[in-house]
């Protein structure tokens, strides 16, 4: 969609990109390209910045660090000091580049190195020595107070040991699972049946973010500490240990908190390069996973005259080690079709373990890609995998080949319902399958976007059900043949289906015994009665007495009714979630949200003009335009008027007997008030007439101050614009400005 040699363009995409897998990253969800694809990401977008500094507005990914998600159920907490992100180096020069930075002269600098430890960073606060806080990083500002789950690890100490404890500090470091629970964890999850976990950062990100601390306690998380952010020393006094990097390690242990056995001080690029070289061989020796190495000039005083960029600090680079690689047969190259409708090739592998987890396949993108590596059907494989999740086909072993080996070509029809495959745009690399409105592989993505998390956030609609309800197996009818009936689905249309049990990693169908597809019916329990005497028995007692059941009757299951409820519940949710289901192209919760509290109904977005949607804060042209062609499509508009005929909820619901009191004023809220969350003072904001704004200028009429506040309350006072305490701004919403002054 958006035009590579549009500047601004190809900014708006790359944009959305980095926040999306960001926000997947820091988030729960599991990311979907590599830690290399994300950095190629980031990098284009820092190098499209450098050359037009126009398009590098503050709130740019470049210029933050993480990702903020609100709605996670947890409050968000300030931290004192911002969490800063480290920049990064791929190669030794990079290193090199970064030293003569350092020092006067390269080699002059001591420096310390240490490993990169792949889990999520937390900052724990201490006040006199007692362990009050522990959050995320969550966009370096404001992170989720997950102080419960904190307590539950271990090694965390509640309260610092020594005699130099200091009035506050906070102690950062990252959190992991150590490989080896990982992996009993999983052996765990497979012997019941279930899926086992992606990798351990991800599951120690879901096990740190779960509502209920007893699940977080029944995981071993650990913790290993490698900074300092805010810090008082108080009646103690300072530590002299604490001028330099090696000696806030001897500080941080003498307080009880676990540090890295792996640090060392070393000096010029030799002995740089020695260690770097020491981790990377070691890296699978260590109790956690580590994706590189971290280098900090060990002198605190010159830390401080370094400083920071906008996102990291000056004095310390992330080495990140290159990706490892393995070899493996290419079994097959088969195409999925998504969502969007793109088709996608991929290779069926024999299984290989590879950094830690085992892969049987890997996107091979488009066909250009699969010309390009020069990859043959039955080829011998390199497979790599950037420490991370995403496993990456590098190219053929040439010198395996035994000539048996076969060119793969691209299929001409969608391998789901048979439309030939085209190009969107002439010259594109990738083919899609155009039959948006019936294919069924696009429709059940739809479906399952739905009901995902950042949608309407449906709780059973995931892909099994979203496969159950638009491509059940034969002789059954998909009780959806698009969207547009989801929410008149019926216990009837549900009960008789069934679907085809897949490897959730190849999507290839399970077999049983027999060699027939297993098959699964969601929506059903059956209650099997027996002759009497054979009621108590197991299965494998009936069947070696030959007893069989009298008769089978067919019940809705659980899983029939939660849905049912759940699409009950779902009709009543806020619009921007339900703009979200909508499946426009580049519309996510952010864009959304954004038309939806400007907007206020389904109708006036309808209705909009391009230039009145593009004027919208947080949406630019490219999202404008992309709502516009939506609805343009007759099919699109159908789907609206069934989900509204249905009962959906297709205005955001304003309390219209408030009165308009800040009609015209914009207003940004920072820190945290007693009486309102961060969504809950947007909400009352908008809904008085006024525009809840993210940052401070000039144009700010009013900064509301709560607890904690940061960076913002300071600029409100640089610019002039006016403070208010919490009760300040409520008389505001009542009453108007003149109340507040
Ligand atoms: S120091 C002000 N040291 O890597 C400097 N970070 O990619 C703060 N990380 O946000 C970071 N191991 O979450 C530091 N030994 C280490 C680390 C480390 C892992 C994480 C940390 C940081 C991220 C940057």
């Amino acid at each position: 969609m958006s035009d590579q040699n549009d500047p601004r363009a190809r900014h708006q995409d790359l944009v959305q990109q980095v926040e999306e897998h960001r926000a997947r990253y820091y988030g729960d969800d599991a990311p979907t390209i590599s830690d290399g694809e994300y950095d190629a990401l980031e990098r284009e977008l820092r190098a499209l910045e450098a050359e037009h500094p126009e398009l590098a507005e503050p709130d740019s990914p470049t210029q933050t660090v993480g990702s903020a998600r609100g709605e996670t159920g947890f409050a968000s907490v300030q931290h004192r000091e911002r969490m800063m992100s480290l920049d990064n180096a791929f190669a030794l020069e990079d290193v090199e580049a970064w030293l003569a930075r350092v020092g006067k002269e390269a080699g002059e600098q001591t420096i310390v190195c240490e490993p990169k430890i792949d889990g999520l960073s937390i900052s724990l606060t201490y006040e006199d020595g007692e362990l009050v806080r522990g959050v995320t990083r969550g966009d370096g500002t404001t992170g989720e107070d997950v102080t419960a789950n904190v307590l539950t690890i271990a090694s965390i100490p509640r309260t610092l040991s020594g005699d130099h404890v200091p009035r506050i500090v906070e102690v950062r470091g990252e959190v992991f699972l150590p490989v080896a629970a990982f992996e009993e964890l999983n052996a765990r999850l497979l012997e019941a049946g279930k899926d086992p976990y992606a990798n351990p950062r991800n599951t120690a990100a879901g096990s740190l973010r779960q509502k209920d601390p007893a699940v977080t306690a029944s995981r071993p998380l650990d913790v290993t500490t490698y900074a300092l952010g805010a810090l008082e020393w108080g009646e103690a006094g300072p530590d002299p240990r604490a001028d330099t990097q090696h000696g806030i390690y001897e500080v941080l242990a003498g307080w009880g908190l676990p540090v890295s056995a792996h640090v060392r001080t070393v000096t010029g690029i030799g002995a740089i390069e020695e260690c770097l070289a020491w981790l990377e061989d070691n890296r699978h020796a260590l109790v956690h996973e580590i994706d590189g190495a971290v280098l900090k000039v060990d002198d605190r005083g010159v830390q401080g005259e370094l400083g920071f960029t906008s996102r990291a600090p000056r004095w310390a680079i992330a080495y990140k080690f290159p990706p490892e690689e393995v070899h493996t047969r290419l079994i097959a190259i088969e195409v999925g079709v998504g969502r969007t409708g793109r088709a996608t090739p991929y290779g069926v592998m024999e299984p290989v373990t590879v950094a830690g987890s085992t892969v049987r396949q890997a996107t091979l993108h488009n066909q250009d890609v699969v010309r390009a590596k020069g990859v043959l059907v039955g080829d011998t494989v390199v497979l790599r995998k950037a420490g991370d999740v995403i496993p990456e086909i590098v190219g053929p072993v040439v010198a395996a080949r035994t000539g048996q080996e076969q060119e793969w070509v691209m299929p001409t029809d969608c391998p789901s319902c048979g439309t030939p495959l085209a190009e969107q745009k002439e010259g594109d690399k990738d083919l899609r399958c155009p039959n948006a409105q019936t294919c069924p592989a696009q429709l059940q993505g739809r479906v399952e976007h739905i009901g995902s998390r950042g949608a309407l956030d449906i709780e059973v609609l995931g892909e099994v059900t979203a496969a159950a309800l638009t491509r059940p197996a034969e002789p059954e009818r998909p009780p959806l043949t698009n969207e547009a009936g989801l929410f008149d689905l019926t216990l009837e249309d549900l009960v008789p289906i069934k679907v085809v049990v897949r490897d959730s990693e190849t999507g290839l169908p399970k077999l049983d015994d027999e060699g027939n597809a297993k098959m699964r019916a969601p929506f059903q329990r059956v209650e099997k009665t027996y002759p009497p005497g054979a009621e108590d028995m197991t299965p494998a007692e009936r069947r070696s007495a030959g007893i069989r059941k009298d008769h089978e009757v067919i019940h809705p299951s659980a899983n029939a009714f939660t849905l049912l409820d759940e699409l009950e519940k779902a009709k009543t949710k806020d619009l921007w979630r339900v703009l979200v289901s909508l499946n426009m192209r580049h519309v996510g919760p952010v864009a959304s949200r954004a038309v939806a509290a400007e907007l206020g109904s389904m109708e006036r977005i309808r209705e909009a003009d391009a230039e009145t949607l593009a004027a919208i804060e947080g949406v630019g042209p490219i999202i404008a335009e992309s709502i516009r062609e939506w609805f343009e499509v007759p099919w699109h508009r159908d789907i609206v008027d069934a989900w509204a005929a249905a009962g959906v909820r297709m205005a955001e619901e304003r309390d219209l007997s408030l009165e308009r009191t800040l009609e015209g004023l914009t207003i940004v809220a920072t820190g945290s008030l007693d009486g309102f969350t961060r969504d809950s003072v947007k909400e009352a904001i908008i809904s008085r007439g006024g525009k809840a704004a993210g940052s401070v200028s000039k144009n700010t009429d009013y900064v509301v101050v709560g607890a904690n506040a940061g960076s913002k309350a300071a600029k409100a006072e640089e610019l002039g614009v006016p403070v208010l305490d919490e009760a300040a701004f409520v008389r505001l919403l009542e009453q108007g400005p003149p109340a507040a002054e």
